[in-house]
């Protein structure tokens, strides 16, 4: 994005007489690395930047992370702007002050609560961003609604094609209900001990997916099959109202999200155990109790264990009827 918007915003900032200077690294979640936290905060150093600077992330989830981390932790931390400029990280990365990078352990494992000042996302930003990155974003955007407000799911699902075209108008509200969504989470548990759980819905299946696919599927999409999967699952448990799997399958279609579940579900769930919602090494799961409203446990708690037996044979269900490979 630095050749696309980058000098844009550099002379937009100096114009406002403040001293700017533009740091790249290379796109991809391959980048979001100590060897890159060090680089970048070298090149502060060599430029003396001092507390009194301030960090503009100008990218996707990738950059906001990475760039955040920075902040996070030069001089014991700087303030940092979000400027997001994804669809996921309009609704979802820039919004609840996680920041971090990638280790060859895992993904996200070193890192710091470091909230923003302040997060600038211009909807305008989406028109250069490719189609799939669009539609993998859109899945979160489907999982607020699902997990909080079946009134925006079905908003969505009605104005999918619009959304898909990028009408502005559309896109707008897309972003601010889906912002204002995640911030009522993360504001009532910023450090995630409860109810920030909920926004993992559909991510126990999915993180175990990507990993499967050794991150080659776009995460929304493995959000996606594992939304399809865990609502089976809870139907099957009982927890969850039958027909829901079918509506997410329904409205995911609309926004041409395809749920990607290519994986021999004998495979996944050994993932799912190292999931960070496990405990004891047995896996856990946000469930719906209908689109909407999650559903918590007796002891209300906000996530659940399943029997393996009900994980298997919904995935083995969603993956057979999918048809996806
Ligand atoms: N901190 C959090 O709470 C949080 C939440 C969700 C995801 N994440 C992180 O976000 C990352 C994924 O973010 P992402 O999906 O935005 O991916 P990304 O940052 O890799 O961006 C995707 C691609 O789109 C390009 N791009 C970005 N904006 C563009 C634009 N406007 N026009 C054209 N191209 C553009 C990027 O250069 C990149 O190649 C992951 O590392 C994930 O862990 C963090
Ligand atoms: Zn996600």
């Amino acid at each position: 994005v630095a050749g696309l918007y980058g000098e844009r915003v550099v002379e937009s900032l100096r114009s406002a007489r403040l001293t700017t200077d533009l740091l790249t690294f290379p796109a991809g979640e391959a980048n979001k690395t100590r060897q890159q936290w060090l680089e970048l905060s070298d090149r502060m150093f060599a430029l003396g930047c001092g507390r009194d600077s301030c960090v503009v992330a100008l990218g996707g989830g990738v950059t906001g992370d990475l760039a955040g981390f920075v902040a996070a932790t030069y001089m014991r931390g700087v303030p940092l702007i979000q400027a997001p400029t994804t669809l996921l990280a309009m609704i979802d990365a820039s919004v609840g002050g996680k920041t971090g990078v990638d280790t060859p352990s895992g993904k996200n494992l070193i890192g710091a609560f470091h909230p923003p000042r302040a997060v600038l996302a211009d909807t305008r930003l989406l028109d250069t961003l490719p189609d799939t990155e669009l539609r993998s974003g859109l899945a979160e955007a489907v999982k607020h609604g699902a997990i909080l407000d079946a009134d925006y799911f079905d908003w969505i699902t009605a104005h999918a094609h619009a959304i898909l075209e990028r009408e502005p108008a559309h896109l707008g509200q897309l972003v601010s209900r889906s912002v204002e969504l995640k911030a009522r989470v993360v504001a009532a548990d910023p450090l995630e001990h409860g109810e920030r759980a909920i926004l993992n819905f559909g991510h126990t299946v999915g993180h175990a997916l990507e990993l499967h696919a050794a991150y080659g599927i776009p995460h929304g999409f493995a959000v996606a099959a594992g939304m399809l999967i865990e609502a089976a699952a809870g139907e099957a448990a009982g927890i969850t109202a039958a027909g829901t799997r079918d509506r997410l399958q329904e409205t995911l279609g609309r926004c041409r999200v395809p749920a990607s579940a290519a994986a021999d579900p004998a495979e996944l769930l050994p993932a799912m155990r190292l999931d960070k919602k496990a405990r004891g090494a047995r896996a856990r799961f946000v469930l719906l109790a209908q689109i909407g409203r999650t559903a918590r446990t007796a002891a209300g708690e906000w996530t659940h264990e399943l029997p393996e037996s009900v994980v298997n044979a919904a995935l083995r269900r969603v993956i057979r009827d999918a048809g996806v490979v």
